[in-house]
């Protein structure tokens, strides 16, 4: 028996919206999911009651629920409580934060517990898994999932973490522009340095590459993992909130969560606009009471693009900055570029693309789709994995690490081990000596970073090595490793030289889960999916059974109809007898079992009363 070869997909876990790819019959393609759409929304929700909902349907209804409605969770991934970010997240975003049990970490309160992070991106990862499955009638596993090349150790740590509780097999975390430039490069032979303009809706990446014969050599990446579309929305926001406020005696909005929700997307929906029109219109009827008790104010704004341009411009003049220190770092001249992709839905307005085309001196190439292109290579790469024979033998990725690693030496200086645009995966050694008589045991913090002055840098967590030979200051010495794995993951290990011992390390103050707390998370998960299991197993088992009887129920309903006109309560049970195989054959129609199983003993009854009903002729 041939077996077709087991899926693999690649997943774009976007800060707006997500998607979900695979390579079918030798050409990569976006999957759809079960509403139909290319694009998943990142976006989770916990329903007043107490459903979670992620997609579509969690976003259709944030208005109504902004407080339990989490989008831009990327924005927060990996990220340490009282950071710079979080700080301003906390301003913007309406649903609460609070810190992780330990201090480090952000945490999500969502219909009454503190979700991780990951947790969140988590239910977006599984969304996309059961879209795969749907599309391939079977289950799939196999990922590979991407972050902007940006993104630091622990906020690709937390990535993977999400996978796993997602009941993904992450085989590789990898970079969206370098994803981006092997799609774009799939089926062509491409010689030249390539430059990936990434603008989402939360994070900005600027990648070259060069490449050369099936080799997608990355030569150095910029970014900022807090600059995206969001911002732009709150520049909007802000000013419709200020006119506002001029116009109706100092009402502040910002004060009604409602109404901002409501800002947020008409916001977010002009600025898309202007990307084609040169002004749009915000009509918001009935969105604040106003002085007069009973009166509502509307909002009614004209916002034109060059307003737009105006109150973004310093994002965008961000980008363009970004982008010239990643050619410089590359030693890359704007005129040696071959080609620029746009990718990013951000990229499609005409401001960005008018900074790309003075920058570069040309026109971005308009080959790539900007909001599908990523996970469409993250497919070829999980198919690169999977099924090297059957991919393009020559195809070789070398990616880099972003930023400088390193860690903190006396006077609270940065010292850095790994310098950044190092090519991965790469591994360093350092030695580190005790400095007090019998000191047993040694602390490293390890960073990651660009400024000189170690506080200003990302704590990635401090590694404690114990057990250390007691002698004089100075005379023991540790050897450590430091290693960046293909995945852009940070390693640790730490050996005493002179015995060869490998000495015990404890990693504290990371800004992720704890290794306890994950296995806690992924137990849950996996009685979750085991009972979904159980009830699929239990409902393939009981389907036949559910079918006759609700063909029954439709058999016998006019004789049955007919002697319950005759009784009191006639009308009433029809009704439910009717809803109760409409409910039972929708959930059997979506395969949902838990819902297909508690019809089962309303459906068992009504086919005994119908059956007697018949038999007897009355009620
Ligand atoms: N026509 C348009 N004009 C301007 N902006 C647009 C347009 N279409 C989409 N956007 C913006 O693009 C952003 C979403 O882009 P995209 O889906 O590429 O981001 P993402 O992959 O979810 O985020 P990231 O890559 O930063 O994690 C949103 O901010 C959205 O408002
Ligand atoms: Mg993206």
């Amino acid at each position: 028996m041939t077996q077709n070869p087991e899926p693999c997909i690649g997943i774009d876990l976007g800060t707006t919206n997500s998607a979900v790819a695979a390579v079918v019959d030798g050409a990569p393609r976006v999957i759809p999911n079960r509403q139909g759409q290319l694009l998943t929304p990142s976006v989770v929700a916990v329903a007043r009651n107490g459903k979670q909902l992620v997609g579509h349907v969690a976003k259709r209804q944030a208005i109504t629920n902004p407080e339990a409605t989490v989008y831009a969770a990327k924005r927060l991934i990996g990220r340490r409580w009282g950071s710079r970010e979080v700080e301003d997240a906390r301003q913007a975003l309406p649903y609460p934060l609070v810190p992780g049990p330990d201090g480090h970490d952000v945490r999500v309160n969502l219909g009454g517990r503190a979700w991780p992070v990951p947790e969140i991106s988590a239910l977006v990862l599984a969304e996309l898994k059961a879209d795969a499955e749907a599309y391939f009638q079977r289950p799939v596993s196999k990922a590979v999932v991407t972050v902007p090349a940006w993104f630091n150790d622990g906020q690709r740590q937390a990535t993977r973490d999400a996978g796993r509780i997602a009941g993904l097999d992450v085989l590789r975390i990898i970079n969206e522009p370098t994803s981006a430039a092997l799609a774009y490069g799939f089926g062509r032979s491409v010689n030249a340095k390539v430059v990936v303009f990434d603008l989402g809706g939360g994070t900005f990446d600027v990648s070259v590459l060069d490449i050369r014969d099936g080799v997608f050599d990355v030569v150095a990446v910029g970014g900022d993992t807090y600059l995206g579309g969001e911002d732009l929305d709150r520049r909007v926001m802000d000013w419709l909130v200020f006119d506002f406020a001029r116009a109706h005696e100092g009402i502040d909005l910002r004060k009604d969560k409602m109404a901002l929700q409501r800002l947020k997307e008409a916001a977010e929906r002009a600025k898309c606009e202007l990307s084609s029109a040169p002004s749009a219109h915000v009509h918001l009827p009935f969105l604040a009471a106003g002085a007069n008790p009973g009166a509502a104010l509307h909002l009614d704004a004209q916002l034109g693009r060059e307003r737009l341009e105006e109150l973004t411009r310093d994002l965008v003049e961000r980008c363009v900055q970004v982008a010239e220190r990643t050619l410089r770092d590359a030693g890359v001249r704007a005129q040696d570029v071959g080609e620029v992709l746009l990718v990013g839905g951000q990229t499609r307005m005409p401001r960005v693309q008018r900074a790309v085309r003075e920058l570069f001196g040309r026109e971005p190439s308009r080959s790539v789709h900007p909001e599908e292109v990523v996970a469409l290579g993250a497919a070829i790469q999980a198919q690169m994995l999977v099924h090297p024979e059957a991919s393009a033998a020559e195809t070789l990725l070398l990616d880099v690490t972003p930023q400088d690693l390193g860690i903190v030496v006396a006077g609270g200086w940065f010292q850095t081990i790994i310098p950044r645009n190092t090519t991965i995966p790469t591994s360093e050694r350092h030695l580190f000596t005790t400095s007090q008589d019998q000191q047993t045991s040694v602390r490293i913090s390890v960073l990651q970073g660009e400024h000189e002055r170690a506080a200003q840098n990302a704590l990635l967590g401090e590694f404690v090595l114990t057990g250390i030979r007691a002698a004089p200051r100075g005379a023991v010495e540790i050897e450590v490793t430091f290693e960046i794995s293909a995945d852009g993951i940070v390693g640790v290990s730490a050996r005493d030289p002179q015995t060869g011992q490998r000495q015990s390390i404890t990693v504290t103050a990371t800004s992720g889960l704890s290794q306890g707390e994950l296995e806690r998370i992924l137990e849950e998960h996996r009685d979750e999916a085991l009972s979904r299991r159980q009830a699929q197993g239990l409902l393939s088992s009981r389907r036949g059974a559910i079918e006759e009887a609700i063909a029954e129920i439709e058999r016998l309903a006019p004789a049955a109809e007919a002697a319950l006109q005759r009784s009191p309560f006639g009308d009433d049970a029809v009704r439910k007898a009717r809803a109760v195989v409409a409910r039972a054959r929708a959930a059997l129609a979506a395969d949902d079992p838990a819902a297909a199983l508690a019809e089962e003993p309303q459906i068992d009854r009504t086919v005994q009363l119908f059956r007697s009903l018949v038999a007897g002729g009355g009620a």
